[in-house]
């Protein structure tokens, strides 16, 4: 264990300024949520459940503008406040400018999740270092990048709620997927640190770790595995996003104020740690 540094540094002293400096927090009709990767999947279900418990919705997509575009309709239509941005998450600039955009048109930024997510699966030992590196960039850093830059804006109105999907695999490790097995286990240790950090000053941190949802990124199994997959989940099927999304929905409410750097698995009973 490293020891905890002495000196305040720049980001500590820009923390505490962010947290003297508090604004008033938001109504919880008026909060603003920031849902990266939901273009469709899993973060399209959560931006639709967000958005119609009332929040204001920042749709986000990386090549899916038009998905993007659909989904902002649709939470427009159900009467409700969204907007689209693009960004590549993998490139940290782009992160915080991200945060930056959403803060700067939807006025405020009270919730994060963290979903934004690719796979590259192959054994470790065929694994390329660009494989492991996409996946990394884009599933782990990504989140403390934009969870960083979304801090400073949760500690001045002292509320805030970060939620990282994490996944399954990272409770019980998986074959061929040693990236991303380490980015959504890393997703987890990062939920914990942020929410020793943070939770005192108003700001929860917490995963789920969804099982085997029905998606484009499980879409493309073979029934051979499918089976496989479907003998060890208890439920006896494999999830929906909504469902998904439900966990982020209370996670993210007021509901959730006591509970703070868990991960809650929504995946039909597959892992019980
Ligand atoms: N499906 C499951 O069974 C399952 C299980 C456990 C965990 N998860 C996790 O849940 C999350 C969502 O999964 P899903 O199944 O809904 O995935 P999906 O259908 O493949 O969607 C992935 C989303 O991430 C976005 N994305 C990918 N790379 C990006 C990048 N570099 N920059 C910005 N956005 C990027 C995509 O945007 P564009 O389409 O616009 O490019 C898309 O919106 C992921 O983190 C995944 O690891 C899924």
């Amino acid at each position: 264990m490293s020891p905890t540094p002495k000196t305040p540094s720049r980001d500590d002293r820009a923390a505490r300024d962010a947290h003297a400096a508090r604004e008033p927090s938001a109504a919880p009709e008026q909060r603003v949520a920031l849902v990266t990767g939901s273009s469709r999947g899993l973060g399209r279900a959560a931006a639709l459940m967000l958005a119609a418990r009332g929040h204001a919705v920042a749709v986000h997509y990386a090549r899916g503008e038009a998905a993007a575009a659909e989904v902002v309709r649709e939470i427009a239509a159900a009467g409700g406040n969204a907007q689209a941005f693009g960004a590549d998450v993998a490139d940290p600039d782009a992160c915080a400018d991200l945060i930056k955009r959403v803060a700067a048109e939807l006025g405020r930024l009270d919730v994060l999740v963290n979903n934004a997510g690719v796979t590259r699966d192959t054994l470790a030992l065929r694994m390329k270092r660009e494989d492991w590196e996409t996946v990394i960039d884009t599933d782990l850093s990504s989140a403390f990048h934009l969870s960083k830059a979304a801090l400073r804006g949760m500690l001045r109105a002292g509320w805030g709620r970060i939620v990282n999907v994490s996944s399954v695999v990272a409770l019980m490790g998986n074959v061929g997927q040693a990236n991303y097995v380490a980015a959504k286990a890393g997703l987890i240790g990062l939920t914990k640190a942020l929410a020793r950090e943070y939770a005192g000053k108003g700001v929860t941190v917490n995963a789920v770790a969804p099982g085997f949802i029905e998606s484009d990124m499980t879409g493309g199994l073979s029934d051979e595995l499918r089976d496989a997959y479907l003998k060890q989940i208890p439920v006896g099927r494999f999830g929906r996003p909504e469902e998904v999304a439900a966990a982020i929905a209370y996670l993210v409410s007021d509901d959730a104020a006591y509970v703070n750097g868990q991960t809650l698995t929504v995946d039909g009973g597959m892992v019980m740690p």
